[in-house]
């Protein structure tokens, strides 16, 4: 027989095949949109029968009023945010989010704990007595609260460090790995004791174990390890919502969780092997990784370079690679590099780009500021393909790039950054760094680059100084 209920059932089977397809579509450039629209569209259905299913049992003006202003609100902040941030701010923007899903499963353990475990004569109560269920109930209550715990803290630490609010070098507090272990082993403790006796006190201790927890295990992560961590918090948030469904008996919640908690694991474990990090060091905040040590290191003096005589070694080079960064984002600066490409691709210059798989601050970041300024894709290749063809290379062009042509990364084991893939833009026979200063990179390391004899710094807003080279041309 048709209800409701089997109507809301069938809406979010619907859901969840399009929340399937939006991450396949996800997955490939050409796809990327349709994903995004099927990932709008399970959305769209599953709020809708979460409505149809909220005022099944009648329509109350007070929770119909407050949903709507909550939603309106909502949904005026998301647009506002989405239009405003600048490509640059996206993965601190993904972080605060983040930090939102873990919020709403600690309130909501904390709501069903006061509706059960603290309410034993309740209707709800009696409910899962009859079944007798309590004692996983109470189970979902803490682990809910534990992992949105986890997450808020460990997400807002992330956003604190991606938007230079914090320092983004990793917190070496002694014993770190054991403070970490001991608060997990004290949680699973608690819980037992939740289980057999519940009360307020035990979940208050657990609360603020796994807040405490979230924040160090994040704040123990160097900066140049951020991209792991966001799309490892990412994950959290996903099992957090799942954790949340089997609170609610909310089947979308847990299947849509599941996902999320799943993808962004993989994309964790994909992005620790691009980097060359151990996934288990780095879900686990920085276990194993030692304390970075201070590079004191003389590398000597630094030579400086004008725009003019840029523009006379491009002149007479036969091939030419630009490695972008971050500063090329900051600057705007893919508009003036994408005329620069033409200009000497008409002189009959090779240009080739080289991109970084972290370049920036978001995957695929240099991608998409240069197809914006409709660079043609078969010159912009990925590390791996252009790694090699440097030695043979007459003029890099390092415009903002730093962590991702740091050679200390492959020289020097003592490097925060050891043992992370980089363009080996040194190789080549004349290496231009376009930056504003001798600052360092956002993993705050000091890059010997900037000091070998055959680089030269071109100092000054990325944007301007390529434009200045487009004139001297
Ligand atoms: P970074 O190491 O961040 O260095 C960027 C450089 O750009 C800085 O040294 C800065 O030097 C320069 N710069 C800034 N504004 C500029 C401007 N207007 N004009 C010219 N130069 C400017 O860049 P990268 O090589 O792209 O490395 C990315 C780093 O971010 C890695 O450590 C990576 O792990 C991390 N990260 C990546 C992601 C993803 S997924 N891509 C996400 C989060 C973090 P000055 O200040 O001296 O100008």
């Amino acid at each position: 027989m048709f209800t409701i209920d089997t109507a809301v059932s069938a809406a979010y089977v619907v859901a969840a095949l399009l929340f399937i397809l939006a991450l396949a579509g996800l997955s490939k450039h050409e796809t990327a949109r349709a994903g995004n629209t099927f990932g709008m569209l399970g959305m769209a259905v599953a709020l809708g029968a979460t409505l149809v299913m909220a005022f099944d049992g009648g329509v109350d003006t007070t929770a119909t009023v407050l949903l709507v202003v909550v939603v309106l609100i909502g949904a005026a902040i998301g647009l506002w945010r989405a239009r405003a941030v600048e490509m640059t701010g996206m993965p601190e923007l993904i972080a605060l989010l983040h930090s939102f899903v873990g919020l709403a499963a600690v309130l909501v353990g904390w709501n069903r704990f006061f509706q059960v475990e603290d309410n034993p004569d309740g209707a709800y109560a009696r409910r899962l007595d009859a079944m007798d269920l309590l004692g996983i109930h109470a189970a979902e209550v803490t682990i809910s609260v534990f992992i949105g715990a986890v997450t808020l803290t460990g997400s807002i630490v992330a956003f604190l460090k991606l938007s230079g609010r914090m320092k983004s070098s990793p917190l070496m507090l002694p014993g770190k790995n054991y403070l970490n272990i001991g608060a997990l082993v004290v949680f699973i403790a608690l819980t037992a004791w939740f289980v057999a006796a519940p009360s307020i006190w035990l979940l208050i201790v657990v609360t603020l174990v796994a807040l405490a927890l979230g924040w160090h295990l994040v704040a123990s992560i160097g900066g140049g390890d951020m991209p792991v961590v966001v799309s490892m918090l990412n994950s959290y948030s996903g099992w957090a919502a799942a954790a949340l469904g089997f609170l609610l008996l909310n089947d979308l919640l847990i299947i849509v969780g599941a996902l999320v908690g799943s993808s962004g694991a993989y994309l964790s474990y994909i992005m620790c092997k691009g980097m060359n990090r151990s996934f288990i060091s780095v879900i686990a905040g920085g276990f194993g990784m030692e304390a970075p040590t201070g590079d004191d290191t003389d590398y000597g003096e630094h030579r400086e370079i004008t725009a003019a005589d840029v523009s006379e070694l491009l002149k007479n080079a036969s091939s030419v690679i630009i490695t972008p960064g971050y500063g090329m984002a900051v600057a705007q600066a893919q508009y003036p590099v994408a005329e620069l490409t033409r200009l000497l691709r008409d002189r009959g210059v090779e240009v080739r780009f080289g991109i970084h798989p972290v370049a920036g601050r978001l995957p695929g970041h240099m991608n998409v500021l240069l197809a914006e300024a409709k660079v043609p894709y078969d010159i912009v290749l990925e590390m791996d393909e252009i790694n090699d063809d440097f030695a043979d290379t007459s003029v890099v062009l390092v415009i903002g790039a730093n962590d991702t042509v740091n050679p200390a990364a492959s020289e020097d084991p003592s490097s925060p950054i050891a043992g992370m893939p980089v363009l080996h833009v040194w190789e080549a026979e004349n290496v231009i760094v376009f930056k504003r200063s001798m600052a360092a990179g956002y993993a705050g390391v000091q890059n010997p680059l900037f000091f070998r004899e055959n680089t030269q710094m071109l100092f000054g807003d990325a944007k301007e100084r390529v434009e200045d080279i487009i004139k001297a041309l």
